[in-house]
Formats: C-alpha cells, structure tokens, sequence
C-alpha cells in the first residue's frame, strides 16, 4: 500500500532522470538568490547541464555558517512576497538560521509529511496525536500539516503537561502518537502514576519517533512499553523538516524521498564521498522546493547508505539511523543546542568565571541539562541573596537562548577539574 504508488515504486534509472531534471530546474532557481548567484560552478551548470547525479559532487557546498552569514533574505529565491512562511531556529545570540516556504513548498512538504506517514502504516482512520512543540520547531506544523492531508483526525497537543496528553489520548482514542523518543519514557512514567498499564489504557498501535538520534535498543524499550510498534522519523528544517526520510513498516532503516532530495554520503574531513555502506556525514539537496532551494548541505549528522532493496517495494533508498554528529551540536528535550550557545550566554555576565561544565542526565526518567558555572572570588564572596539571584538570571537568559531551562550550579573558581588538552565541556550521562 503506497500514498504514491507510482512514485514510491520508480525504477532507479527512471528516479535518476528525475533527479537530474529537477537538479537542473532546482539550480536554475537556487541561480535567482543573492547567494547562489554568486556561485560560478552554478552558472556553469546552468550552461551546460550535468549529464549523472553523481556530477553533483562538482558544486560547493552549503553549511550553516553560510545561512547564517546570509541572514535575513541572502538564501531567497522568490520574491518576499511570495513567502508564506518561516521556520527559524533558537537563539537570541548571533543570527538565528532561517529557511522560507511559498505555498508550493508547503504543498510538496505536506505530501511529503502524508507519503512518509502512510509508510508507516498510518491511514485516515487514525486518530493521531502530535506530542511536540508547535511554533517554530517544524515537528509541530510539520506533522499537522501532514496528517491533516493524510486525512487523520489530528490533535495538535503540542510540548509538555503528561497528564493532559493522557486524558487526550483516552478522550479521543488517539491510535497514534508522535514524539521524541526521551519524552516517551517520562509518558509512560506518569501513565504509571495515574494507575495506568501504558500496553493498556489506550487505542495507541504506532509511535513515531524521531527529532533526536536513538539506539535500536531504546526503539525496542520503548515498543515494550507502549507495546506498539515505533518507527524512525528523520528530517532537519533546512530540508524542510520531518519527511526527509522515513520507516516503513519493515523498520530496517530510512527511506530518503529521493524524488525530494539528492543524498550523499561524504567523509567529514577529507569532504569526498565515502564507499556505499561506509558510515559518513550526510550531504542533502532540495530537489523540489521554490522559495529556498538549498544545494549540497553539509547536514553535520552521521549515517550510512543502507544496501540492497526493501521487501516494501519502495526504491528510494534507505539510510540507517543516525549514529551521530561531525559537529558539537546535541538534543535535549527535542531541542538542538550548541554549546557555543551556552558560552556566549556565560561570558557576557562580569560575575562569570573561566569555566563551565554541562552534564546532561537524566532525573525521574527525565532528561536534564546541569550546567555548573565558575564564579569569580569577589562574587562567590557575596551574599546568598546575590547569588540566588545570579543563579535566577543565569538559568531565564540559558532557557530564552535554548528553550530548555536548565540546572545552574554555582561553584567557586578553580574547583572544576581541568582537562588536558582540549577543554572537554559536556558530559552525556543520560540513561539511554
Ligand atoms: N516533548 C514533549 N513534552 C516534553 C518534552 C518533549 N520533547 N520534554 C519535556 N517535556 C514535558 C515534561 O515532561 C514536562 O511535562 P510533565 O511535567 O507534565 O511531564 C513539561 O514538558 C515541561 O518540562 P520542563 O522540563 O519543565 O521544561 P523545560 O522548560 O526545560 O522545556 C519544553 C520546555 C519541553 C516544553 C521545550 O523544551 C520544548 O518545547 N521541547 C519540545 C521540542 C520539540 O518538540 N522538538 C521536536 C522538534 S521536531
Ligand atoms: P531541526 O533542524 O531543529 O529540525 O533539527 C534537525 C536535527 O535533529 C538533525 O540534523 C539531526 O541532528 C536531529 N534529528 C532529527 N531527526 C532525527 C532522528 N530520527 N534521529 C536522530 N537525529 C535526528
Ligand atoms: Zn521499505
């Protein structure tokens, strides 16, 4: 069963020819922002077109740091005009990174949204409940959007409040759920509170999980629980969001809609592209999209290239999940943070010392982001009043950067451990 039989079902060389047709268009487009006319190997394309999808490896790539550097409108393609939307990500330092949608990019993503869905064995009898922050996190309207072309009855329940999101799933016999994988074990948590069986109390057969890298264990604890089945959603709002790449029901890795996007899997450093099945940074090109076409993106997430055919029928190929990043960035709560964030914040407050440590844990099934921070001697002196008060204030600018609040310690100056060599500033202890 397929949302887009023809599509799904496109023999490779067939794919191959639209992706170099919708390249070529793509470029043509991408050609009409301030940054990609910049681009001479785009203008040579443009001239005299590449005659395999593997040319693309000829083109400079994109990183975050040239959205960032092209913040607000150097990345545009159409007129301002014709936007209909943005997604932005956090961050009250430095510019925020930020990707446009016209009507016919919200189109393609819905469809896409509702194509990886159905995969996934969700159909317009369900009911389906978006656990995940609306706003400008793109699970949000993402999903909603998605569902709602699927034609689910959807509950756009949003981020937070367990208790609530139990009476809803009770109430409306919510059939499916997505959300982060690390909030699920908190849900089941309070399901437990509640005198509830989790496998029980519900009408629930499938999660969708994605936002934030997970093991095969962790899917396999989290189906126990629940006693549904999970499957892998993958997506980054450079690309649109969710609906990049996808389980089907043979769970044995993602589908990357190729008819969507070009994947390429590079080694990080040498920046050439690895041998099939070699685990390497994921590099991805919009094939479909108007407003902010985006070529060649250095995704910063680590994955591989999954071998063979899938028993769905689906030729688009598959990617595992993901093993990691080539970067700093980590996710707490579904939200991504770099630690450079953190210091940004830090170092601009005088009471502030050298040095910081952030451990991530996990607390009552909940995972935590601690921060201790190294005050200066003639603060750390002060009275317990000013250093509640630094504490407050630390912990509200962390959480208006982040959207996470996090746990301020305050320590005394020189009482945390060096490390040698390259400071090493955050520890991972979350139980997995
Ligand atoms: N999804 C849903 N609910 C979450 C969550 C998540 N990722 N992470 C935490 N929560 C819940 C907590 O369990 C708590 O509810 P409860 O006490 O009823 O169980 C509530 O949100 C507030 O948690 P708290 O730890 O006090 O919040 P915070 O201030 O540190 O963070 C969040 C606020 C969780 C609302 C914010 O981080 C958020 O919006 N996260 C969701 C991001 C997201 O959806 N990302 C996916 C993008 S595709
Ligand atoms: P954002 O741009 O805020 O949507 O965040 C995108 C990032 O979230 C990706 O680049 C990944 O690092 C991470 N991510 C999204 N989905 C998954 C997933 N299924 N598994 C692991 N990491 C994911
Ligand atoms: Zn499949």
């Amino acid at each position: 069963m397929y949302w887009e039989k023809e599509l799904e079902q496109l023999d490779r060389r067939a794919l191959e020819r639209l992706q170099l047709q919708r390249l070529q268009a793509t470029l043509a487009q991408a050609a009409k922002s301030r940054y990609y006319a910049g681009i001479a190997d785009i203008g040579r394309v443009l001239r005299a077109p590449f005659t395999t999808i593997e040319a693309i490896s000829e083109l400079p790539f994109t990183g975050k740091e040239d959205l960032r550097a092209s913040f607000p409108w150097g990345f545009l393609a159409v007129e301002q005009r014709d936007v209909v939307r943005l997604h932005s990500s956090s961050g009250t330092t430095g510019n925020p990174t930020v990707v446009y949608h016209n009507r016919h990019d919200l189109a393609s993503w819905a469809n896409l949204m509702a194509r990886s869905m159905f995969a996934a064995g969700v159909r317009d009898t369900d009911v389906f409940q978006n656990i995940c922050g609306y706003g400008l996190f793109t699970g949000g309207l993402g999903f909603q959007y998605g569902a709602e072309k699927l034609g689910c009855l959807s509950i756009p329940a949003g981020a937070g409040n367990s208790l609530r999101q139990i009476k809803l799933m009770r109430d409306f016999g919510t059939s499916v759920v997505h959300a982060i994988p690390s909030y699920l074990g908190r849900l089941a948590e309070v399901f437990a509170e509640e005198g509830l069986d989790p496998r029980r109390a519900t009408n629930l057969h499938t999660l969708i999980i994605g936002a934030e890298p997970h093991t095969e264990e962790q899917r396999r604890r989290i189906e126990a629980m629940f006693a549904v089945k999970a499957y892998n959603s993958f997506g980054l709002s450079e690309m649109n969001g969710p609906g990049v790449a996808f389980e089907c029901t043979e769970q044995n890795g993602l589908h990357v809609w190729e008819d969507a996007y070009v994947v390429e899997i590079i080694d990080p450093v040498s920046l050439c592209p690895v041998a099939d099945g070699e685990i390497g940074e994921l590099v991805m090109t919009t094939l479909d999209r108007q407003a902010m076409p985006v070529v060649r993106y250095r995704t910063r997430d680590l994955t591989r290239m999954l071998p063979g055919p899938c028993a769905c029928g689906r030729t688009h190929r598959r990617i595992d999940r993901i093993s990691g990043r080539s970067d700093d960035m980590f996710i707490i709560k579904g939200c991504n943070v770099f630690p450079m964030q953190i210091e940004g914040v830090l170092l601009k407050l005088p009471e502030v010392g050298d040095d910081y440590r952030i451990e991530l844990t996990t607390i009552d099934d909940q995972d935590e982001m601690v921060i201790a921070v190294e005050v200066k001697a003639e603060w750390f002196r002060g009275d317990l009043a000013f250093l509640d008060r630094l504490q407050r204030q630390i912990t509200r600018l962390i959480r208006d950067e982040l959207l996470v609040r996090p746990l301020i310690k305050l320590v005394e100056p020189g009482s945390l451990p060096k490390s040698e060599g390259k400071a090493v500033r955050v520890y991972d202890r979350r139980s997995k």
